[in-house]
């Protein structure tokens, strides 16, 4: 395996969440309730996995090393940019969920910030995935490849860590809400 197989695979799990995230505004916009626990267990995917994990292997090693050539600077710094405006999306959703818990009926901005973070991941995937193509073919060597994989398996807490968020995205995929 390859550093940018791991990151291939963690984009596969981050489309199955991404269906949870369609059919979870699609839901909430039809009126039907989803539990908070459900809504809080979406927020903690955003963030231990999307932001904790996923973006610290892109931004700490895979564009670090990417940007070293001085390959795809523009683009590097594009994601960058988008991870910011994500993290922001996921502070609006937990922000309006926060005062839903306290009784205002904050459903229409939920839905609407979950809608934004679905069209953003689609979006934001579907460039990473053609640039990583590019970085695998033309930038990486195998060693860079090799050592950046080795690092990216070398912290036990995050592997444990990443197992125990595909579990969550595996009870999500399971919940009443998400069969049509
Ligand atoms: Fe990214
Ligand atoms: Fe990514």
């Amino acid at each position: 395996m390859s550093a940018t197989e791991i990151l291939r695979n963690d984009h596969k799990q981050m489309r199955r969440f991404e269906k949870i995230v369609v059919q979870c505004y699609t839901k909430l916009n039809s009126g039907q309730d989803i539990s908070f626990s459900d809504l809080e267990k979406m927020i903690l995917i955003m963030s231990e996995f999307l932001d904790a994990i996923h973006y610290s292997r892109e931004e700490d090693a895979y564009f670090a090393c990417v940007g070293s050539y001085g390959f795809l600077k523009e683009e590097i710094r594009a994601f960058m940019i988008e991870h910011e405006f994500s993290r922001r999306i996921a502070n609006n959703i937990s922000k309006h969920l926060q005062k839903w818990k306290e009784g205002i009926d904050e459903r229409e901005p939920v839905a609407r910030f979950l809608k934004a973070y679905a069209v953003y991941l689609n979006d934001h995937m579907t460039k990473e995935d053609r640039f990583f193509e590019i970085a695998e073919k033309q930038v990486l060597s195998a060693e860079e490849e090799k050592m950046m994989y080795e690092e990216f398996r070398a912290v036990n807490a995050v592997v444990t860590k990443l197992d125990e968020m595909i579990r969550i995205i595996d009870y999500l995929e399971q919940t009443d809400w998400m069969k049509i």
